[in-house]
């Protein structure tokens, strides 16, 4: 069991974290992408915060996740406010579209998930089959920096009516030459009368600058980088990638 299988806990602390990600989606589409933008996908949705409110801002977007629960919760919430109920249980290495997007977006590390070099491959040639030419594939992901420390640990905490939620993330392992990070991950949830905690371990597979764009983009000749930006998701302030870079998102595009 994941904790991606409470999606309850999760999308109350993550969930009310959209609108930076939004706007800078947002505006990505209207700069990076040739043409219209009406078509979206979001591998890896979860608990669709984003597909939510991307559909209500009047896009057509679909997404798909592993975790059932999180998907139920996903097309939940669309049928509650008369939206689509577009997400579906699949594996982002390994699924097939019937008709193309025109972007797709990854804002979190989720891609990071694909712990193995061919996941990694595969997804991104599902993903280029299913992005139309001109179209673009925001994918963001923390780098390993060459010079420098990454960053170790994370805590956030929402609250809801009775319900309080926090979660910590922090590293317990790095392993760069076999490229791996391991963290541990634990929900502390609050009740009036209850405080229980939920614990989970994961790996995290690392890139360097080198490692993503030499070694595993350049195999994919349907994309390419068209601009950078970090995690302040400001449109206004590309970034140039070098050695020091830690959150990037990539706006890679459909050529
Ligand atoms: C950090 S969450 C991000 C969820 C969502 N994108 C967001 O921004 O809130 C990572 C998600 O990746 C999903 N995931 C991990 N491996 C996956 C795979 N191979 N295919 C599809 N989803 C996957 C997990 O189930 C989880 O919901």
């Amino acid at each position: 069991m994941s904790l991606y299988d409470y999606p309850r806990y999760y999308d109350l602390v993550y969930g009310s974290d959209w609108k930076a990600e939004f706007d800078f989606l947002t505006g990505v589409f209207n700069k990076h992408v040739c043409g219209e933008t009406k078509r979206l996908l979001e591998p890896a949705c979860g608990t669709g915060r984003l597909i939510f409110r991307l559909q209500r801002a009047g896009f057509q977007v679909d997404g798909l996740d592993l975790s059932s629960k999180a998907v139920h919760y996903c097309n939940k919430r669309l049928q509650r406010h008369g939206l689509q109920a577009s997400a579906w249980v699949g594996d982002m290495t390994n699924f097939k579209v019937t008709s193309k997007y025109c972007a797709a977006f990854n804002t979190i590390n989720s891609f990071r998930h694909l712990e193995q070099h061919h996941q990694a491959r595969d997804h991104l040639v599902c993903m280029a089959k299913a992005i139309r030419k001109g179209g673009i594939y925001v994918l963001g992901l923390h780098l390993s920096p060459k010079i420098g420390e990454a960053s170790e640990e994370e805590s956030w905490i929402a609250r809801r009516g009775h319900l309080c939620v926090q979660t910590s993330m922090w590293l317990i392992h790095r392993n760069l030459k076999q490229r791996y990070e391991r963290f541990h991950m634990r929900y502390d949830i609050w009740t009036p009368t209850n405080h229980e905690t939920l614990d989970d371990k994961f790996n995290f597979r690392t890139y360097t600058k080198k490692q993503f764009e030499e070694e595993l983009l350049k195999g994919i000749p349907e994309f390419e980088i068209a601009a950078t930006y970090d995690f302040s998701y400001d449109l206004n302030q590309p970034i140039q990638v070098d050695d020091h870079s830690e959150d990037v998102v990539y706006i890679l595009k459909r050529v």
